[in-house]
């Protein structure tokens, strides 16, 4: 399985936000959005090998995450409005107390951050996208189940790069030009991608 974990700094954790003025009334959930739709939607389908954690630090209920699995989630758009008006609904949702709250099949959000993400993560190499990190390209990535950690548009704040380096976090970069968060996660994904494809058997 694949992790992705994406920090919004000022993503709301609210579900009190427009779905005609997104940016500007969601602490730029739409980055989040589209790192959604990139690390869990192909062509004709979802990666069913793959999870997702939007990190909503941003408004009042903060901190919330979403997760979203590949392996159970089911009509899930690529286009930002109905992704939005997904999450929009799973915010509005009571949750169950500690860890994450199943709101229907494949979505989840738990009442914490990194926090929250962490105690349910599995074992797996973690690995911190940073652009000033050595290339992946230079790296073996055969661990199964690898978690990949991404900042926003604002990038990581240093609590969260501490507590990444804390539970040894390996820096890894997707070249030499900063990208957008969603591009990164493009990266990963099809350098997976062509890994998988190549290896025997
Ligand atoms: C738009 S960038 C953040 C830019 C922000 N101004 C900063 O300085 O951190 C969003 C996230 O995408 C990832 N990212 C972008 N370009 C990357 C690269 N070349 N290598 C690795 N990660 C990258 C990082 O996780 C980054 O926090």
């Amino acid at each position: 399985m694949r992790r992705f974990v994406v920090i919004g700094r000022l993503a709301t954790a609210s579900a009190d936000f427009s779905l005609t003025n997104l940016p500007a009334s969601s602490g730029r959930l739409d980055v989040l959005l589209r790192c959604l739709r990139a690390a869990l939607l192909v062509s004709h389908g979802l990666r069913r090998d793959t999870i997702v954690y939007l990190v909503l630090l941003g408004g009042p209920d903060a901190p919330r995450t979403v997760r979203v699995d590949g392996p159970t989630a089911r009509f899930v758009r690529p286009d930002e409005r109905s992704l939005a008006l997904m999450v929009r609904t799973a915010l509005g949702k009571p949750l169950e107390g500690p860890g994450f709250t199943t709101i229907r099949n494949g979505i989840a959000v738990a009442a914490g951050g990194l926090d929250a993400v962490l105690a349910d993560l599995g074992s797996g190499a973690r690995y911190l996208l940073d652009e000033e990190a050595p290339d992946l390209r230079g790296l073996a990535l055969d661990a199964p189940d690898p978690v990949f950690f991404l900042g926003d548009h604002l990038g990581f704040d240093e609590a969260t790069r501490d507590t990444l380096r804390r539970i040894g976090a390996t820096p890894v970069g997707v070249g030499p030009v900063s990208v957008h968060a969603d591009d990164a996660i493009v990266l990963v994904a099809n350098e997976l991608d062509r890994r998988e494809a190549s290896r025997p058997g």
